[in-house]
């Protein structure tokens, strides 16, 4: 190291001081890397290796007519049900990937990831289309179209990725990458799509993590129908880049080669191998052969078309939706039928329902709930389909990291014994309180129990980190208002006993308080979503449903659905409007369109005409209760133990939801026949126009 004593003296002062040390003195205090390698500040191998239990919160399975010979060989069925009992259950989370990733990579449900033959290909679409990839446009009744503004937790998780430009993002998909590594089967593939935006950097990351010799192609996705656009001083943009890597080149990786259908058929020259050299083939008489081919083998430039925004067929509105037969090629060449494939930036579900119609297994997880909503109806859509051609489809399970990923938001972590739990979360209750209180911008009060805090002239209870509020909390809550003269309460749950409402509210007017039941929402974990004072509570909505029991057939009827959004202050929207120029906003519980006209008059339009016009998508569980939600914890020491959450996994048996072609709702199920008589819970799960649930349970007697 050819330092002199001076330098080593400012390097020592640098250091001690705690500052950062110039450039300069890079080249000669390191050893020369053997590589060329992408650096950027804060870089580091490190990556999450936290374990959080998944939990299942829905379980969906289009019944089966009859059992066909091909699915007997996949999985077994219920003879009674004709639902899948057995064998592998396909799987869409909810949740960050980078704990997800973690929690499938490190925790239990890797066993059953290997049982199933291993995660075979992995094709990720990161988010790169700068503010593109969280907001969505929600259709209301026949014509009219609500841009819906990110969730504030999307939004964030958007600028964490592009907030500090390049380096976040690169923060961000050197982990998840690395995590996918390890997650790989050893014969397993990678595709990586990107745009021009980021793909030097994602090749080289890619190089550094899977090996520069795993690198296989550079695929170059050429989607020659974009309507050209030269303004920008530029060519039009028409292609995106696929790379393609296997974890280890010599290992038995899978590559079917493809074919595609040429625009012309052209004659080529017939050619053999003759002592190793290629020569062309001739007839007796000596004359060259000839074969007239259709079809071309496809290399590295796929020419397939764009999703147009006229399509009825496929395009689902998700702003980054890729089409299906590019994906199909993805999933073709790089894995075999009963393969499991992941996708863990699913968006809309390209990947995963390709990967459903031609027969492989799959998980997709994605950050946001509409994301997760879209996937959740266009898989059931590929059931259908798949089931009206008799062909063979799995179950799939919707699932999340739930109270397990709050606890570890606020620093619980879930793996240490209950004991040791319970401690920590009396350390932290306040520090929870203060949290959500802060975000609620109430303020904390110690003089009123059993209430938290005040905002304005309510009080306000904060229910718990890890259960439902339940009826219980609520009666308290009521009482406690009478005791102390105070006739408005605020409680606020990360989830609610179900169909707690309208009755709570109905309890507590009969006594004189007025009860809001408030959601808080996952954003309230990020300080920066709470500093700008961005988090809404949304109020708990109440669905009516009734129950027509014939027999021992039941069908359910949807009666009423109430819900409360706001989302723009009409007034400063209203105020920021150029004349001539309407919007569609949430307004006190309504979409209303506001407009203003030539000479600036303001006219506010009620879209939501009826309460079904809130809903999107209804199922029914006719036999609710009958199977219990349970958790696998892993233990600090490694063991693993089964416990129930308290919860039951509810079963789509019937459901009915809008899609782009068909914006009709059926109000009523279809039958359901119990094979026994007696007492049953039928439970209805309402997915509203945001992609927000909200459950009711009543018992019927057959
Ligand atoms: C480009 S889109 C994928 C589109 C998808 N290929 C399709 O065909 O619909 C990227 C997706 O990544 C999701 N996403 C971004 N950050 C994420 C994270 N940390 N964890 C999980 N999903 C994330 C976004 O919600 C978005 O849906």
């Amino acid at each position: 190291m050819s330092l002199n004593d001076r330098e080593k003296e400012q390097l020592k002062a640098l250091i001690d001081a705690g500052q950062p040390l110039p450039p300069r003195y890079k080249a000669v205090l390191f050893a020369q890397p053997h590589e060329a390698e992408l650096i950027w500040p804060g870089k580091t191998a490190e990556v999450t290796n936290v374990v959080l239990p998944f939990q299942s919160i829905e379980q969906i399975d289009e019944p089966r007519a009859e059992t066909s010979g091909q699915v007997a060989d996949l999985f077994a069925l219920d003879a009674q049900t004709g639902r899948q009992s057995s064998g592998w259950t396909n799987k869409l989370i909810w949740g960050d990937n980078k704990l997800v990733l973690a929690s499938l990579k490190n925790g239990p449900l890797r066993r059953e990831i290997e049982a199933a033959g291993g995660l075979k290909l992995v094709y990720i679409d990161p988010p790169f289309d700068v503010g593109a990839d969280f907001s969505f446009d929600v259709e209301i009744g026949a014509d009219e179209t609500l841009t819906k503004e990110a969730s504030v937790i999307e939004d964030i998780a958007y600028r964490d990725t592009w907030g500090r430009g390049v380096d976040s993002y690169l923060a961000m998909i050197f982990e998840r990458l690395q995590l996918i590594h390890g997650l790989l089967s050893p014969d397993g593939s990678i595709m990586v799509h990107c745009d021009w935006h980021v793909n030097l950097f994602i090749r080289q990351v890619l190089d550094e993590i899977f090996g520069k010799e795993n690198f296989r192609n550079e695929i170059y996705w050429y989607y020659y129908n974009k309507m050209p656009d030269t303004r920008k001083g530029v060519f039009p943009r028409s292609t995106d880049t696929i790379f393609w890597y296997v974890k280890d080149k010599n290992s038995p990786y899978y590559f079917e080669p493809l074919t595609e259908k040429r625009e012309k058929t052209v004659r080529q020259l017939v050619r053999k191998k003759v002592g190793g050299r290629m020569i062309n083939a001739r007839d007796e008489a000596g004359n060259v052969l000839y074969s007239d081919r259709d079809e071309r083998v496809v290399d590295n430039v796929w020419r397939l078309s764009m999703l147009q925004p006229a399509d009825k067929t496929e395009n689902l509105h998700y702003a980054t939706q890729k089409p299906e037969h590019l994906l199909e090629r993805v999933i073709t060449a790089c894995s075999q039928s009963g393969d499991l494939v992941a996708d863990f930036f699913c968006g809309s579900g390209t990947t995963l329902a390709v990967a459903e119609k031609l027969g492989r297994k799959w998980i997709g997880c994605d950050l946001g709930r509409f994301a997760i909503h879209t996937s959740r109806k266009r898989l059931i859509g590929v059931q259908r389909e798949l089931r009206a051609e008799a062909a063979p489809y799995r179950s799939f399970e919707i699932l999340n990291l739930g109270k397990y990923e709050r606890q570890f938001f606020v620093g619980i972590d879930p793996t240490l014994p209950e004991e040791q739990r319970r401690a920590i979360s009396v350390q932290k209750e306040e520090h929870y309180l203060t949290l959500i209180l802060n975000a609620y911008k109430a303020e904390r009060t110690f003089q009123t129990p059993p209430f938290h805090g005040r905002k304005g002239n309510a009080l306000v209870l904060v229910g718990p980190i890890d259960a439902p509020v339940t009826q219980a909390q609520v009666s308290d809550a009521i009482d406690g208002a009478r005791k102390l003269r105070v006739s408005r309460v605020d409680l606020l749950g990360f989830e609610f006993e179900m169909g707690i409402v309208p009755h709570a509210q109905d309890q507590a007017r009969a006594k004189g308080v007025n009860l809001a039941l408030r959601y808080i929402p996952k954003d309230v974990f990020d300080r920066r979503a709470i500093e700008r004072g961005q988090v809404v509570f949304y109020d708990v909505a109440y669905v009516e449903i009734y129950p027509a029991v014939k027999g021992r057939m039941v069908t359910v009827k949807l009666k009423d659905f109430g819900v409360y959004y706001r989302q723009d202050d009409v007034d400063t929207l209203t105020s920021d409007m150029k004349n001539g120029a309407s919007k569609v906003t949430v307004d006190g519980g309504q979409v209303v369109k506001v407009s203003k006209d030539k000479s600036g008059i303001v006219n506010r339009e009620v879209l939501t005409k009826s309460w079904s016009d809130w809903i999107d998508y209804w199922a029914v569980d006719f036999d609710f209760e009958n199977r219990r939600e349970i958790v696998r914890l892993t233990e600090a020491d490694g063991t693993e133990r089964d416990v129930w959450t308290g919860g039951y996994i509810f079963e789509n048996e019937w459901q009915s939801f809008r899609t782009r072609r068909d914006r009709s709702l059926e109000m009523t199920s279809g039958p359901h026949e119990y094979a026994r008589k007696g007492r049953y819970k039928v439970a209805v799960k309402v997915i509203d126009i945001f992609g927000n649930d909200t459950t009711k349970v009543m018992e019927v007697n057959v």
